[in-house]
């Protein structure tokens, strides 16, 4: 069976983006591969952290992979930071990667350019990424598009890693699915809806009320047209409310252009409405059963055995090629 791996980091609060960009994937491809899923907690660092915060992202986060139909039997489910092997394995990969290569990284350029001063994780942390996805021997790594140049990296330095020193990992392929490729910002549909983006009015949480999620989706950005079609350039904030109603509803945007030929953008926003409500209502029900048991302990230590099982092996592989031994 093929293998298949994502991560999400413990920062911001799971938004919308995240569920149909990475989550809701997962959810399908569980039944046709071999699938983990692990909280990045250490990539969080790259940026300064409040300990009690990330604490209780960590949790609040696999409560919330699971609720939402991560299914921890068919999934090997685990926290990064307990996997020590991982970081150690991230160093013998670090001296495979060349300056420039880390560098040239669009996030990493983005990033560093809005700090004065930014860490050297900020920098390295896609080798650290590397590292997840290396260890494991994984085949497909679904992730959206934001994600996609790093997992090429992955490629890159499994491939230059392979070449050196012998035939030691799968080169592994980014999997982005075709409808909700990039959920963007309701407000703002120029950018992505992110975790960490500071005005909430554009952005879904996974755990806002219906009332704000209603508010939020009644008074996403449109244009001044009166025609449900899709069209990335022109009609940014229309094409992006289809996006989401399309992945919510499995129906394809012809589908969708059909059902609302000749209706207003206010019919339309409230069909969404309602169906990001009817998604999400019960994911927070079952996230509020789970954060009150101890079932979400009971999986990470499943996991975390299984994972470091099999980093240590890899570990101990390479190590031997690169010539650290006794
Ligand atoms: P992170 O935590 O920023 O995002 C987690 C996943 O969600 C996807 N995503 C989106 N997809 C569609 N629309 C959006 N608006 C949106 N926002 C986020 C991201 O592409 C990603 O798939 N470095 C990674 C975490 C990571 C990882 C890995 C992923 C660490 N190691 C190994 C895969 C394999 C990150 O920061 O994702």
């Amino acid at each position: 069976m093929k293998k298949i791996l994502t991560g999400l980091k413990p920062t911001g609060e799971l938004t919308l983006g995240n569920y149909i960009g990475a989550i809701k994937q997962m959810q399908k491809l569980q039944d046709q591969y071999e699938s983990y899923l692990f909280v990045a907690d250490l990539h969080a660092l790259t940026v300064p952290q409040d300990p009690n915060e990330l604490r209780r992202r960590i949790k609040d986060f696999l409560a919330l992979y699971i609720a939402c139909g991560i299914d921890p039997k068919k999934n090997m489910i685990y926290l990064q930071s307990e996997n020590e092997y991982i970081p150690a394995i991230s160093w013998l990969l670090e001296c495979s990667t060349y300056y420039g290569e880390a560098s040239r990284m669009i996030q990493f350029k983005e990033k560093s350019k809005q700090h004065k001063n930014f860490s050297v994780g900020l920098l390295t942390y896609p080798v650290l990424m590397a590292a997840d996805i290396l260890y494991a021997d994984i085949d497909f790594v679904p992730v959206g598009i934001d994600q996609k140049q790093h997992v090429e990296l992955a490629r890159d330095i499994a491939i230059r890693f392979n070449k050196v020193y012998g035939d030691t990992f799968v080169i592994p392929e980014p999997l982005i699915s075709e409808v909700g490729i990039k959920i963007k910002d309701l407000k703002d549909p120029s950018k992505k809806m992110s975790k960490s983006e500071e005005n909430p009015n554009g952005v879904i949480a996974l755990l806002d009320d219906e009332k704000s999620i209603r508010k939020k989706i009644m008074g996403a950005t449109t244009d001044s047209e009166m025609n449900v079609h899709f069209d990335e350039v022109n009609k940014p904030g229309i094409s992006n409310l289809m996006n989401i109603y399309s992945a919510l509803s499995n129906k394809t945007i012809e589908e969708i252009e059909k059902e609302f030929e000749g209706q207003n953008y206010g019919t339309f926003k409230k069909k969404i409405a309602d169906i990001v409500v009817e998604t999400l209502i019960p994911i927070q029900e079952r996230y509020h059963e789970l954060l009150n048991s101890d079932e979400l302990d009971l999986i990470l230590d499943e996991g975390i055995t299984k994972s470091k099982e099999i980093a240590k092996n890899k570990y101990i592989e390479m190590k031997k090629k690169m010539g650290l031994e006794r």
